[in-house]
């Protein structure tokens, strides 16, 4: 059986910083409740025309400056996201046409939150399989442009930016388990939703009227805590190891109270979770790649180690992968 893991990471955040200061003047709240119920002091906001195939293609050239395999050598890529500049072409096309990756076939994956997890075990099987050698996972949002900024349930909450992860085959460690689970039933829980769907040939609707973000942030917290905690002890279990031999674990970051909940659902030791939410708060599909490659430099996570990625999102749906780190 080949071993296939991560060889580089990168990641892309847009300079501007959003405070929860910042936020007080916009709607009715305070750093203190924004601090206190999720752990985010400040976010990135993308600047006017930076658009999501920007912050992805940044990040991909942040994990290909540190990769074995180069980018005309890049045989598959994989954008996660739920912000396309536009319907079509991919942000997965934009980026091979930028990165000049003339071998790889390309396109995106919609998961919402879980979209880097998705994406990595979709990449992992075509190398699984021996179809290609490597491949390129991006996950990356633009998510404030689906924002209320008049709705403080959800304004607090998001952020922008990209994470790319460069996968192949390893000789040491990699990837060792992945488990991947949607609920639709959980569905109408949260979701970007038009006030009118618009038809074929439809010249009634108000285009200048924008659909944003719904969502009942107690229930999905209710639903986010076993489905992590299950998620990433079936990981373990699929990788015939415990939460016990888990050097590190990097969650979804959508609440620090949510990760709290998670880790002692689980039986792991919050200690062990890698944090960022305070800097990005919830970046969708990048927040966990981002989260890995913070957590690599901050020397959290050292060859031989066993880790675990965990996510969850809009959908329902949830992922975990254990992996062993190769360099
Ligand atoms: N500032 C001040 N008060 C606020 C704010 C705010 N920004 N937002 C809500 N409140 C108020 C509410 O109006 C409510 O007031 P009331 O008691 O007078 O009615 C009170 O605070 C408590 O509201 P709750 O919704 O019960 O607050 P909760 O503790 O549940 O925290 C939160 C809300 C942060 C949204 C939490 O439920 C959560 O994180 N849920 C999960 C959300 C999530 O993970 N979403 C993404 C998943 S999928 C993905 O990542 C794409």
């Amino acid at each position: 059986m080949k071993k296939i893991g991560i060889v580089a990471l990168g990641r892309y955040l847009p300079e501007k910083k959003l405070t929860n200061a910042d936020i007080e003047k916009i709607v009715d709240t305070t750093d203190e409740w924004i601090t206190t119920r999720t752990g985010i002091k400040e976010r990135r906001i993308a600047a006017d025309g930076e658009l999501t195939s920007h912050l992805a293609i940044a990040a991909a050239k942040d994990a290909l400056r540190n990769s074995p395999v180069k980018a005309e050598d890049i045989e598959a890529i994989f954008v996660a996201t739920v912000t396309p500049d536009s319907a079509f072409p991919s942000m997965a096309c934009l980026v091979q046409k930028e990165l000049g990756a003339t071998k790889a076939f390309a396109y995106d994956i919609n998961a919402v939150c879980s979209g880097f997890l998705y994406a990595m075990t979709t990449a992992k099987q075509f190398i699984a399989t021996g179809m290609i050698k490597n491949a390129l996972v991006i996950a990356a949002d633009r998510f404030t442009t689906l924002i209320d900024w008049k709705d403080r349930n959800t304004c607090v909450l998001f952020g922008d930016g990209a994470g790319a992860a460069v996968l192949g085959l390893v000789e040491h460690g990699g990837i060792l388990s992945d488990f991947m689970i949607a609920n639709g039933q959980g569905a109408p829980l949260m979701g970007v939703v038009p006030d009118k769907i618009r038809g074929p040939y439809d010249t009634t609707v108000d285009t200048a009227k924008l659909p944003y973000v719904v969502m009942n942030g107690q229930e999905l917290f209710k639903h986010a805590v076993p489905g992590m905690a299950e998620a990433v002890n079936i990981a373990a279990q699929k990788a015939g190891i415990t939460v016990h031999d888990l050097k590190c674990v990097v969650p979804h970051q959508a609440n620090d109270r949510i990760i709290a909940s998670v880790a002692k659902r689980a039986g792991i030791d919050k200690e062990r979770f890698f944090i960022n939410i305070d800097k990005y708060g919830n970046i969708s599909a990048a927040s966990v790649v981002v989260a890995l490659c913070e957590a690599v430099e901050a020397g959290r996570i050292k060859k031989g180690d066993k880790i675990a990625l965990v996510v969850f999102g809009a959908g329902l749906v949830a992922a975990a992968n254990i992996i062993e780190w190769s360099y």
